[in-house]
């Protein structure tokens, strides 16, 4: 679960990171860290008396970026910003994905859930257990769906939605790769949308990683906005 320190009077958020136990995102209040990232810093030293060893800290626009650059950090990966306006209509979801049952998450798909994210997402943002609860929890609303196929339920992708502030958010997405290209993704998302419509969310976001082509063009098919600006994810050049 994140935690919260204060740290020299200014409060800190640490998130564990994808539920690595020896890495956290540390966030501090924006306005503050600009005027004095030494602040991350000492927030990192309170972080290493918690039991982290690795650091995380988030940036959007240059400004920030070039702040963290000076004090010392590196770019280590860089994710898109995209919004989708509830207003309109739903994409038409193909009938190759029909073949497959949306159902709601239960206890007993979480293993699969986590074969699939594994499957489809590189080490350093892949989800284990913990990281998969965080993700549910994360909002004061969610919708956990999962997709299988065959007699036997074998599971093919599943989908997280979560709603808070009047906005919605595809917290995360996966198929497993033996399933893409049916449309399974596209009817998660739908059934994510249509939630979050009914809910009177006003739109719906998502963050992907830049190089990840194929989820930018699927989101864009759906009727995702790219934003001009992204969010970068850092972390200090020297451990
Ligand atoms: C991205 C992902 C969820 C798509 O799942 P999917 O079930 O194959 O997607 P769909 O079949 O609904 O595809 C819908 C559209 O997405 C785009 N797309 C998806 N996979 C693509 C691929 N391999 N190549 C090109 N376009 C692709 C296309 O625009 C496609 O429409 P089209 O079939 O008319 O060309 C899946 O590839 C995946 O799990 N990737 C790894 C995890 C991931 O990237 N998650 C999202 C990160 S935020």
């Amino acid at each position: 679960m994140a935690a919260l320190r204060s740290v020299g009077g200014i409060q800190v958020r640490y998130s564990p990171w994808y539920g690595n136990l020896q890495a956290v995102l540390v966030a501090a209040p924006t306005q503050v860290w600009m005027r004095d990232p030494e602040i991350l810093m000492r927030a990192m030293a309170v972080g290493r008396e918690m039991g982290y060893s690795r650091f995380l800290v988030q940036a959007t626009g240059a400004t920030q970026k070039q702040i963290l650059l000076d004090a010392g950090f590196r770019e280590l990966d860089r994710l898109h910003v995209l919004f989708r306006r509830c207003a309109l209509a739903l994409p038409k979801v193909p009938d190759s994905a029909k073949v497959g049952r949306l159902q709601r998450a239960s206890p007993i798909h979480v293993d699969e859930v986590i074969r699939v994210d594994n499957a489809c997402f590189e080490p350093f943002w892949a989800m284990n257990q913990l990281a998969l609860s965080e993700a549910v929890a994360a909002t004061p609303r969610s919708r956990f769906r999962v997709m299988t196929v065959g007699d036997s339920d074998v599971l093919a992708g599943y989908a997280i939605f979560g709603l808070g502030g009047g906005e919605g958010y595809l917290q995360r997405i996966a198929v497993d790769p033996d399933w893409q290209g049916r449309g399974f993704a596209t009817r998660l998302i739908v059934d994510g949308l249509r939630w979050a419509k009914r809910w009177r969310a006003r739109r719906v976001g998502v963050n992907t990683q830049q190089r990840n082509e194929n989820a930018l063009r699927l989101y864009l098919k759906l009727g995702f906005e790219q934003q001009t600006e992204g969010i970068s994810i850092f972390e200090p050049a020297a451990p």
